[in-house]
């Protein structure tokens, strides 16, 4: 069993019922994610780039720690922040950080609007991520920087823990059903994805985390593997201990795996 057989219709959107922000856990497993990757994200969003940074687009901003690093990054700049829930920013907005519900699915701004986007680990969850990826970089001002972030699954497919391997594949496959998420080409197609919207100066970053009961995304992943493990669990090929091993292997010393890979791409608006 694996995260590639053809996908059936998605029942449900994101957020709906599969990591609502009402769940228990949902808002540390994000400051789990952001643990993992704001280190990465920062990393990209401060390499040189457009000469002058005045406004600043952070869309599905989650609980808003990207946001803040580019009030720190960006100085001069004015930072919105986007999300369909606001549940996790609340009590964020400040003199140079907005945050506004919106829907990228259905939400526009006007063409040019940013100097710096930054999008990370939504589009892959929207089965219409390719027109998406059109209305940013139109949101995005010439000579602007569009930074986005993905996973790619082929690290777990190379995980040696053959359990760790089945739950967590399975747990990409429930994801495909119900939502219509694409953790296998989206991400590594970003590259070809950004040429063909006449970016340039493309860059490409791809990190791969350690799996283990502390770090960072060991506790991401359990998390999800816990939000997901009804579903996990009535995959076929899926023994009924499966999940129950893997959440126990992530929660005690011993257990170490690499993690679901991310894809971190940098790409500018030519300016003219
Ligand atoms: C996996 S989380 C990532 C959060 C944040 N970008 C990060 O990397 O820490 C995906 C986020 O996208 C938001 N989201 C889902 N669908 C959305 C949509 N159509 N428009 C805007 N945000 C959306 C969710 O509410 C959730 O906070």
């Amino acid at each position: 069993m694996t995260a590639r057989t053809a996908r059936t219709e998605r029942t449900e959107r994101y957020g709906d019922e599969i990591f609502s922000h009402t769940g228990k856990d949902e808002r540390d497993r994000l400051s789990a994610l952001a643990d993992v990757l704001d280190p990465v994200s920062v990393d990209a969003l401060a390499a040189p780039g457009p000469g002058s940074v005045r406004r600043c687009l952070e869309l599905a901003a989650g609980t808003g720690s990207v946001a803040l690093r580019m009030l720190d990054l960006f100085p001069s700049a004015h930072v919105t922040a986007t999300e369909l829930d606001l549940r996790f920013l609340e009590g964020m907005r400040g003199e140079r950080l907005g945050v506004l519900r919106h829907d990228v699915t259905t939400d526009e701004f006007p063409e040019g609007s940013f100097d710096v986007i930054h999008v990370r680990y939504l589009l892959h969850h929207l089965p219409d991520r390719a027109e998406v990826f059109g209305r940013i970089v139109r949101w995005l001002a010439p000579g602007g920087r569009l930074v986005i972030e993905e996973p790619a699954l082929f690290s777990l497919e190379a995980a040696r823990d053959e359990v760790y391997r089945r739950v967590s594949l399975g747990a990409l496959r429930v994801l495909a059903d119900r939502i219509g998420t694409d953790c296998t080409d989206w991400g590594l197609d970003l590259p070809r994805t950004a040429a063909a919207h006449g970016l340039t100066g493309i860059g490409l970053r791809t990190t791969v985390p350690t799996v283990a009961y502390d770090t960072p995304m060991g506790r991401f992943w359990r998390l999800t593997l816990d939000h997901l493990g009804p579903g996990i669990a009535a995959l076929p090929g899926v023994h009924t201990d499966d999940v129950p091993t893997v959440l126990d292997r992530l929660s005690r010393p011993g257990f170490i795996e690499m993690g679901m890979a991310t894809v971190t791409l940098t790409a500018t608006k030519p300016a003219f």
